[in-house]
């Protein structure tokens, strides 16, 4: 028994091993942890449990089976984050620079399943050379499983990829399905095809960090969520995540202690409006003076930063939040806003976090730019997010609801389940100017005139009570209380049920 414990024992250490002390060195010189560092970091100290420690592949060609390391390339198990159980796989970059073989594959499934399975949420760390070349289509089949399960788990489990090395080709598909991506800057990359290849295609000369860093899928392509500085900071944000998260679409998204009185009056909001109706404000400010212990945490901070997307708490329950942000491009609807918070939504209502959205939107932004880009079927991602979410929704309009944006922001018309207001709310099809410049064009050469003509517009229209008197304001509120406010409207929808008529799944304007 002694022996077989101690062979035991060896044959651990040697998976613990990777790929031998020089390749991890090298990983350590790239500013890179290990694939098994960075699973002790992601997961509650001493709570995982490995699975498939011992796989090996069975590939013979190319003089493989004389290299077999056990684990094949990538650590696989489950263990929990603040408590909660999530199941997680980590490419080992110091194995076959953890390129995916058909076992290697077959373990990220075997997780997936159980994920699925036992409804928890799947975290991905992807550090790989992609396809494992000596394994040809085997590979690539493996990589065809992992899709499939991708596919399978969305809206049944939280999926989250976090990027720390090469991720190229097909490969960059898994991530592109799972709902967060998260980088690191100067060591992670992800590109269907590489800087050489595409100086022979399309003769531009582009560096790896240029075509697929952290910086550009956070701030150009939107691919990723939030780039981090080094893999410490990332696996620390993603835990935080994790705690805002249902473990699955069988839960509700988990009560966490608060300290912070519901409610809070913030006598500092009466005066978030500036006098000038064209002056920006800080949307950002209201979220924070809104949150339990002003905690936010904020997708896609760095991409379409006219619209905010994260998630707060209330009463220590998570509530998704979707504000326009006047600070930027006057918190406009165009085609990158919309594409991000509906996403944002669709997550939410998938995993029944409650929606709060705060509405300051002149409208959608004019231009060929948008129109050719399609600005149409963009916008209407948002509308049909709103539309179809059954989560409650409440929404408070500070400003500006103007339009057919007003109407896509998470309106009564949309099934808005408490719509409020504050006093300096403008409920109307446009602004003033805009107003009296078309009823009144003929009247333009007449400053005096237009100036009370577009007097006479704001007394009837930049207002919220025209909308109050119809009922599509639920209630003008004082801004102090709306923490208050909020707590008590989403206390009061807790038990809220809604049925969409059966259909086999919409067909959103993709
Ligand atoms: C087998 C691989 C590998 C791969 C790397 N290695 N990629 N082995 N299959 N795909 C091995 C190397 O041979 C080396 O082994 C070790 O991993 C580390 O690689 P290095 O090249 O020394 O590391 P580095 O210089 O950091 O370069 C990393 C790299 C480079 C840029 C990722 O390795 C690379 O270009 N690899 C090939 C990438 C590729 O073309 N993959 C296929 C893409 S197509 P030793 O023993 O020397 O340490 C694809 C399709 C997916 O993935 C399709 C899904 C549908």
């Amino acid at each position: 028994m002694k022996d077989i414990l101690h062979e035991l024992q060896e044959r651990r250490e040697a998976a613990r091993q990777g790929g031998g002390a020089k390749r991890v060195e090298a990983q350590h010189a790239k500013g890179k942890l290990t694939a098994r560092e960075r699973v002790e970091l992601l997961l509650d100290e001493g709570s995982f449990e490995e699975f498939d420690t011992f796989v090996a592949h069975r590939c013979t060609d190319f003089g493989m089976q004389q290299n077999r390391p056990y684990g094949d390339g990538v650590v696989t198990g489950w263990g929990t984050v603040n408590g909660r159980q999530v199941y997680v796989f980590s490419q080992d970059f110091t194995v076959l620079g953890g390129s995916v073989s058909a076992t290697h594959a077959a373990k990220i499934c075997k997780i997936m399943d159980m994920a699925v399975q036992n409804g928890a949420p799947v975290i991905g760390i992807n550090d790989s050379g992609g396809a494992r070349i000596q394994e040809g289509v085997d590979s690539l089949a493996g990589y065809g499983e992992v899709f499939a399960r991708n596919i399978k788990a969305s809206g049944v489990v939280p999926q989250i990829s976090v990027i720390m090395g090469p991720c190229a080709g097909g490969a960059v598909y898994s991530p592109a399905m799972t709902d967060f991506i998260f980088m690191v800057k100067d060591s992670s990359y992800m590109f269907v095809t590489g800087p050489d290849v595409v100086k022979t295609v399309t003769n531009e000369i582009v560096t790896a960090e240029e075509l697929g860093g952290a910086t550009t899928h956070t701030r150009k392509s939107s691919v990723a969520d939030a780039a981090f500085e080094n893999d410490v900071e990332a696996l620390s944000e993603v835990r935080r995540l994790v705690d805002f998260l249902p473990l699955s679409n069988r839960e509700v998204p988990p009560v966490r202690p608060f300290f912070d009185d519901p409610d809070r009056i913030e006598t500092s909001l009466d005066t978030l409006i500036p006098e000038n109706p064209n002056q920006p404000y800080d949307m950002k400010e209201l979220i924070l003076k809104l949150a339990d212990e002003r905690d936010f945490y904020e997708i896609q901070e760095e991409f379409a930063k006219n619209i905010i997307t994260g998630f707060i708490r209330l009463e220590g329950r998570t509530v998704g939040v979707v504000a326009n942000q006047p600070m930027v491009l006057a918190g406009v609807l165009d085609i990158d806003s919309s594409r991000k918070a509906a996403r944002f939504v669709r997550f939410c209502d998938a995993f029944e976090i409650p929606l709060l959205t705060l509405v300051d939107v002149p409208g959608f932004l004019p231009g060929t730019t948008q129109e050719y880009g399609g600005v149409i079927k963009h916008g209407a991602k948002l509308l049909f997010a709103y539309g179809e979410a059954t989560v409650p929704k409440v929404t408070v309009i500070t400003r500006k609801a103007y339009g057919g944006a007003y109407d896509v922001m998470s309106s009564k018309h949309l099934g808005g389940d408490v719509n409020y207001a504050w006093p300096t709310a403008q409920v109307a099809v446009m602004g003033a100017k805009g107003a009296t410049e078309i009823l009144y064009r003929s009247e333009l050469g007449d400053p005096e005139k237009i100036a009370a003509r577009t007097a006479e517009y704001e007394d009837r229209f930049a207002n919220p009570f025209v909308a109050a008197e119809r009922g599509f304001i639920d209630e003008v509120i004082a801004p102090q209380t709306t923490r208050k406010r909020l707590c008590r409207a989403f206390a009061a929808l807790r038990g809220k049920r809604q049925q969409m008529p059966w259909k086999k799944h919409d067909n959103i304007p993709l």
